[in-house]
Order: C-alpha cells, then structure tokens, then sequence
C-alpha cells in the first residue's frame, strides 16, 4: 500500500514527528529561498525602445485577483520567500497546499488595464496577478530587458521565480534585466501590480480620472549587445540647420567607444567616442535639411551605432524658445490651436495605449484644426507621440504632480523626479513635444514652489532644448483673473486653467472678465470649458445641454482673444473620459462631461463652435 506523507507520519512518535515536519518545511523553504533571494537591480530607461526589434508577450496572461496581497506578503506584511511569483504546481505529498494555479486562472489581455475587461475590476483597486509563459533562445554576448511600457501603479516582476525588478509609477516606460533569469526553452514571467492610491503616491489620492490597473502599455523582450545605447539625444544646434548636435549613452562600455551617428538621406555620418562617463558627444553638419513642423512633420531614418548595437530612430529636427511674450517655432511666432487629451481609449473605452487609439484621437483633433495638444495629466503612450510626430501635432507633455500631493515629504520628490527621469528619458527625441509641464493645479504654498522648482531645474538640465511649463490656479478679484502664482518665475510658458461659465459665474461673465497677468511670458490657456452629454439638447440657459457647454465657448473665445500674451489654448476636453467623481446618474454615469466628442464619437456643437473658430482665425493666427 502507498504510504502518503501523512500516513508515513502517523508511523512515528510524535516527538520526533513534529521535528520532523519543522525539518521537511525548512528544506521546502530553503528549496524555494534560493529562487527569490538576490534583490533585483533597478529597472533602466532605454531611449526609442520602440524602435527595437522585440518579442512581444502581448495577449492572453493568466491572472488572479489578491485584494490582501497574500501571494506576496505574509500576515506580518513581509515579503514571501514562496510566493505566487514562484508558480508553484501542487504535486502529491506536497507538504503544504499551494493554494493558486495560474493554469487554471482566468485571462485578461496585455496590454489593456484591468478595470474594463471585467465587470467585477470595474472600480476595483488593489493587487491583481499576471502569469504568462514564453519560450525563449538566450543568445551569447547578449542582455536581454523586459520592457514595460507602463503599470499601473506600483508594480514587481520576476521570471522563472527569480525577481527582476520593482517599478512605482503608472505612466513611465521601464526595463527589467532578465539577462540571469532567462533560460533555454520554456520560461515563465509573473508580474504582480497595484494600483491602489496612497497619499504619498505621484499622483496622490485625488485625480479627476479613472484609476485605471495593470499593465495598461506594450510588455516585450527586448535584446541588446553587452555593449549597447541605452539613452541619447540628438538636436538641432541652435538656430543652424546645418548642424545636429547631442549625445549617446553607451553601457556596459570602457571609455573610448565609438559611437555613430548616420542620417542617409542627407548623407550625414559622423563618430564620437564615449567619455568616462561612458557619453559621447555628437557633432553632425548636414546640408539639406528639411525642418519639421506642423505644415511640413518631416522625419528622418537616423541610424545610432556603437560596438554591435545600431538602432534605427525616426527623427524631425525643430527648434523651439520664446522671445519676450512669443513661443517661436523655427525662429517663428507660433499660436498653439489645440485641445487637452486624457489617455481614454474612443469608442472602447478604458487606458488608451493602441497606434489605432492615437490615430483615432489625434484625428479628432487634426479634425478640429489643431496643431497641439496638451496630453493631461501624464505620461502618454509611445504610440500617441509617435503619432504626433508623423501627424505634425505639437505636443505639452506631463508629469503627474496633480493637485496637493506631499510636496513636503522627500520621498515624494524622489518619485516625482524618477517620473519625470523616465518620461523624458524615454522620449526626449520626438520633435512633436516642445514642453515638459512639471504639475496641474497644485495648492500655492512654499514647500510646492520649492518641490515644482526642483523638477524644473532636473528637467532643464536632463533637456535644455525645451520649454517648461506647468498649469496653474489663477486668483480672482471680482471680475479680474489675476496670474501671479510665484511658481511663473520658474517656467518658461505660464499655463492657467480657468472654468468661466462651468464653475465660475456664467457663460457672459467672461464678457466682462479682465485678465492681469504679472509674468511678461508667453500664456497658454490650458484649461477651460464645461459640461454636456452628448444627444442632450435644450435652452442655452440649461446646464449639461449641448446648446449651455456651446454658449460658454461662444464667450470664451472672444475673452481669451483679449489677452495680448496669449499664445496658445487646450480646452478641456477633446473627450469624455471616464472619472469616479462624476457620478450624475443619467447624464453623467461616471464620466466627465466636458469632452466635445463622447467616449462613442459623437461630436456636440461646441467642436464645431471651436472648430469653426480655428478655421477663421477668430483665435489665434491660423498659421
Ligand atoms: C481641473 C483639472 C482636470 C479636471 C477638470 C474638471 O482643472 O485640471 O483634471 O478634469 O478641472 O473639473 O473637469
């Protein structure tokens, strides 16, 4: 007869039984400490990552929802040596139960965030599990990165039980070497991610969107030589179009490697060779160069080189300042005829991440004569930038230091900088973005002009070819809007929102509204607008009609018109988007309403108010 373990151990005493148990446990501990023990490196930001060759894990993962994080933390909240990570498969004689098979779980799709691909995640916040397996070939001399094109919010990754990194921050693209953790044949990869808020989270506990989960961006395999161009910069240099300039980071390099530049269709090359540092310093005259712009997005095959890596970038080469009250594009006065744009997915609804989403949304806008937008209230998508570049759409880009976080508690900082490290080091080279907005409506208080300032300064230093900005709260003294928030002296452009007609007064207060703005900097109106459900039709006089949300643009405009250093606007919003604080049952239904198109793609009149508007330069000069 089969003895079970329970049945070999009814056969001894049980003095010796219970050690016996604490033996066999340790050795079946120790078995699974030796997978999970070294702590992992810190993930790294790789520059275009789009643009190399990857394996893609895209699609079905298995996945187990963990409200209390048991498969990572044990009751006294430490880490778990055998946790789920380890995908364990129960055997006969186990001496515990593994109570979690990934086999056996249910699916949901990568990327996409969680919350709208099942009913019950909806409005669900906390730990969600993902378990896929891949078969893998390691090549010698090779590293190999899982790239993560965003998780939201705080998430941990392991491959083949080995952990391969940690990464907090819900909009920023990171890389996990997996170099020691991959192996011939069959692996598996497991990623745990949390998406629930904390008070010293970027961004905290309050947002006016949806606090959409999971690994809401692209997961691939990424390969590069040991030798390889994690980050570069390349630039226009000055007002010259005959020369480019930057730098290449090259790791894993000594001093003294050779780094190429090469754009063949202006047959321009040149070499550089890295420093101590391991950057080298890019010089390339061309002749020829076309400039991009929104009339003319011209981009470039750029092609960087060092030892074996070579990456085939997609390049357009601008240059952008201001002059006095002037945003100068090309050495040209702009205006920025634009509209905000949340990372909701049209039609489908949920975390935006597809080229088709980004096509679909900038199409909008195109179709509303933009030539900018300003992507609120994060880090957007690889694919909306790229789409920017190829469509000629000038680009605000945003770290997510929304309203009042812990400006006070350093830790915040740290993150805050490590997001705002990762967004531009991850897309400093799209000619479509030309500022870096550093937060949206943050309290004026010193310790917030001191933490928005410290993001500032890193970010003119990690990317001085930019401008820097940042939506502000404006004060008002009866019927005039006073800019003079203390943190204008750290930006280059001054952003202010505004909700005249919405939150403020009604559609006709801006008839009457004066402007005093106490910075003499160029001024874009980052927010304004107001309330409609799309089909909703009625008086002008009756909020959340289309005819009320059409009126306050019909007044706006002709104010926003008589501020003479404006430069630019981005009414909030091109779409509704998805917001647990807008619960108005029947018009809202947790979505924010100020969209001029509804999540299904119905444009309201105000679209074509604002559109008509850009069309006959009623505001801003149509370029
Ligand atoms: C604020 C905020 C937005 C928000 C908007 C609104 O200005 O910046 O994120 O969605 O107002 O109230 O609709």
């Amino acid at each position: 007869m089969k003895l079970t373990l329970a049945g070999r151990l009814a056969r001894v005493p049980a003095t010796i039984s219970r050690n016996l148990a604490v033996v066999i446990l340790l050795c079946w501990c120790s078995a699974v400490i030796a997978a999970g023990a070294e702590p992992a490196a810190a993930p790294i930001v790789l520059t275009g990552a789009d643009r190399r060759p990857a394996t893609s894990l895209e699609g079905e993962w298995a996945s187990i929802v963990d409200p209390y994080f048991s498969g990572l933390f044990s009751f006294h909240h430490e880490e778990k040596k055998n946790g789920w990570f380890l995908n364990q498969k129960a055997k006969p004689g186990d001496p515990f139960p593994i109570e979690y098979d990934f086999a056996k779980a249910p699916k949901l799709k990568v990327p996409g965030d969680w919350n709208t691909q099942r009913e019950s995640l909806l409005f669900y916040e906390g730990p969600v599990w993902y378990e896929r397996d891949f078969t893998y070939q390691p090549k010698e001399r090779t590293r190999t990165f899982l790239h993560v094109g965003a998780a939201n919010y705080h998430s941990w990754f392991w491959v083949n039980g080995q952990k391969v990194c940690e990464h907090e921050g819900g909009y920023t693209s990171f890389n996990c070497d997996v170099t020691s953790a991959v192996h011939a044949g069959s692996n598996f990869v497991v990623a745990a991610v949390d998406n629930t808020r904390h008070e010293d989270n970027v961004p905290t506990l309050e947002t006016d969107w949806w606090n959409y989960g999971g690994l809401t961006r692209e997961v691939s395999l990424i390969e590069v030589p040991e030798t390889f161009i994690d980050q570069y910069d390349l630039h226009l240099h000055g007002g010259q179009d005959s020369v480019i300039e930057g730098w290449a980071h090259v790791m894993g390099s000594e001093a003294g490697t050779k780094v190429e530049v090469e754009i063949p269709e202006l047959g321009a090359k040149a070499s550089a060779v890295t420093n101590d540092g391991g950057r080298a310093a890019i010089h390339l005259t061309v002749k020829g160069l076309e400039r991009w712009s929104p009339q003319t997005p011209r981009l470039y095959k750029v092609v960087l080189r060092a030892g074996q890596d070579s990456i085939d970038e997609l390049m357009g080469f601008r240059t952008i300042e201001t002059r006095g009250t002037e945003i100068l594009l090309n050495g040209s006065p702009v205006f920025l005829r634009g509209v905000a744009i949340h990372a909701e997915a049209p039609y489908r609804t949920g975390r935006a991440y597809s080229d088709k989403d980004a096509e679909t949304l900038l199409g909008w806008a195109k179709e509303l004569g933009c030539n900018y937008v300003r992507l609120a209230h994060y880090p957007h998508a690889e694919t909306m930038l790229r789409a920017a570049d190829r469509m000629g759409i000038l680009v605000w880009s945003e770290n997510p230091v929304y309203w009042a976080l812990e400006f006070d508690n350093p830790k915040v900082l740290v993150k805050a900088e490590q997001q705002l490290d990762e967004e531009i080091g991850t897309s400093r080279n799209h000619p479509s973005i030309i500022l870096w907005s550093m937060a949206n409506e943050t309290p004026n208080t010193a310790a917030r002009t001191q933490f928005i300032e410290t993001l500032a300064n890193r970010a003119r230093a990690l990317d001085p070819t930019r401008l820097i900005t940042a939506a502000l709260l404006v004060r008002a003294e009866g019927n005039t809007k006073i800019v003079d928030d203390p943190l204008g002296n750290a930006l280059d452009v001054i952003g202010t929102n505004e909700y005249i007609g919405w939150y403020e007064g009604h559609p006709d207060t801006a008839d009457v509204t004066q402007w005093r703005i106490a910075y003499q900097k160029p001024m874009i109106m980052s927010e304004f607008g107001g309330g409609a459900k799309a089909g909703l039709h009625g008086e002008e006089s009756e909020r959340w009609t289309e005819e009320y949300q059409a009126n306050i643009y019909r007044h706006q405009l002709p104010m926003l018109n008589r501020i003479a250093q404006l430069r630019g606007i981005s009414p909030w919003v091109l779409m509704d988007f998805r917001s647990p604080n807008r619960p108005l049952t029947g018009i809202q239904d947790e979505y924010n309403r100020k969209g001029l198109i509804s999540e299904r793609g119905q444009k309201k009149q105000a679209f074509y108010v604002l559109q008509k508007a850009y069309k006959d330069g009623t505001i801003g000069k149509a370029d």
